[in-house]
């Protein structure tokens, strides 16, 4: 019978982390379980660092970004001696289950716990949306609306001197946020890892722009793209004389990822960490509690390490169509 469980978060910092475990800590306290909470993702598993979380600790999280638990990257974790000290001191702190809070990689971590026999649910959550197992991931919304704030403001000012502007979103490998970035943002050209992409063709498309008349232009690149934004920046630079305009790139890194988040990630949030609790009270653990089709969503870890979560190309036709 489960008495302890525990929650860590890991990998990248994700806005709605802290309702998730928020939820997770209420929910275990529900079910009348002790709860503790990790420091430091993976690093905290391998040094012992755990701390007994009750319904009052996690109060006034829901609405803050970033994770009360702190998050880290910890090479030591994908070692079998890193994750045997783990699982020993899992054992010797009395936990008979353990909720990963991350991304792609933090779920790779979960599956290595599963596969030494320990229960462990994952939960969802990437600013990236490159996890297979659920549509959206806990940070996505909420690090979009941040995108798309900066590409709202920079077109008031490219409006203003008739200027270009480039504008590179987080993501990873991933193109997902810059594309809908570019789709919710009315980006006039977006480039992503996933589809091939010249120069040369954005150059003509962003003449063209201003042949038809309008006042700016906005392309949202991916950091991941072979293009990124500081070698399109260095690009148009290269040719200015030629193309008549150049491309001013402003980099947005980490600053979509601290934001407070927004009403859908607290939502998705407060469910899948409910759910992930639940699949402990239930005995099926060994999963990723995600979101599919608009409802809770169970998949294998082993499923979730092994797919690759690809981008739906009608999106892709979308901001083509409508830049
Ligand atoms: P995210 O979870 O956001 O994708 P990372 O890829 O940095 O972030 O992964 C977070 C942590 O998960 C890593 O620092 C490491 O501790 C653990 N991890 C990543 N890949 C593996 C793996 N193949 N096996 C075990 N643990 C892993
Ligand atoms: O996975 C989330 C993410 O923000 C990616 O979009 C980005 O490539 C990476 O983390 C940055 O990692 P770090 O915070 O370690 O620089």
């Amino acid at each position: 019978m489960v008495q302890r469980i525990a929650v860590l978060t890991s990998g990248g910092d994700a806005p709605g982390m802290n309702a998730a475990i928020r939820a997770v800590v209420r929910t275990g306290v529900y079910y009348g379980w002790e709860v503790y909470g990790v420091r430091q993702g993976y690093e905290g598993l391998i040094n012992g660092s755990f701390q007994p979380l009750g319904h009052r600790d996690v109060g006034g999280i829901l609405n803050r970004g970033g994770t009360i638990l702190g998050s880290a990257r910890c090479p030591e974790f994908k070692t079998p001696e890193g994750q045997r000290k783990a699982i020993h001191n899992l054992n010797r702190a009395g936990v008979d289950a353990l909720v990963v809070i991350g991304g792609n990689g933090s779920q790779t971590g979960s599956l290595a716990l599963k596969q030494q026999g320990f229960p462990v649910v994952g939960i969802a959550s990437t600013i990236d949306n490159d996890l297979a197992g659920s549509d959206i991931t806990i940070g996505v919304d909420t690090a979009l609306n941040i995108a798309l704030e900066a590409i709202d403001r920079l077109k008031i000012t490219a409006s203003s001197h008739q200027r270009a502007f480039l504008v590179e979103v987080m993501g990873r490998g991933c193109g997902y946020l810059a594309l809908m970035a570019a789709i919710a943002g009315g980006a006039e050209g977006v480039v992503i890892p996933e589809v091939p992409f010249d120069p040369e063709e954005l150059a003509a498309k962003i003449a063209d722009a201003y042949r038809r008349g309008k006042a700016h232009a906005i392309v949202v690149v991916a950091e991941g793209a072979e293009y990124n934004g500081k070698r399109l920046e260095a690009y148009f630079e290269q040719h200015k004389e030629r193309l008549g305009f150049d491309l001013r790139l402003s980099v947005l890194g980490h600053i979509q990822r601290g934001g407070a988040p927004g009403a859908y990630d607290r939502i998705l949030a407060s469910r899948l960490g409910a759910a992930a609790t639940a699949q402990i009270e239930k005995g099926e653990t060994g999963v990723l509690v995600g979101w599919v089709k608009g409802a809770l969503h169970t998949t294998p870890l082993e499923l979730v390490a092994e797919q690759k979560k690809q981008l739906d190309l009608g999106l892709i036709e979308l901001a083509k169509i409508l830049d």
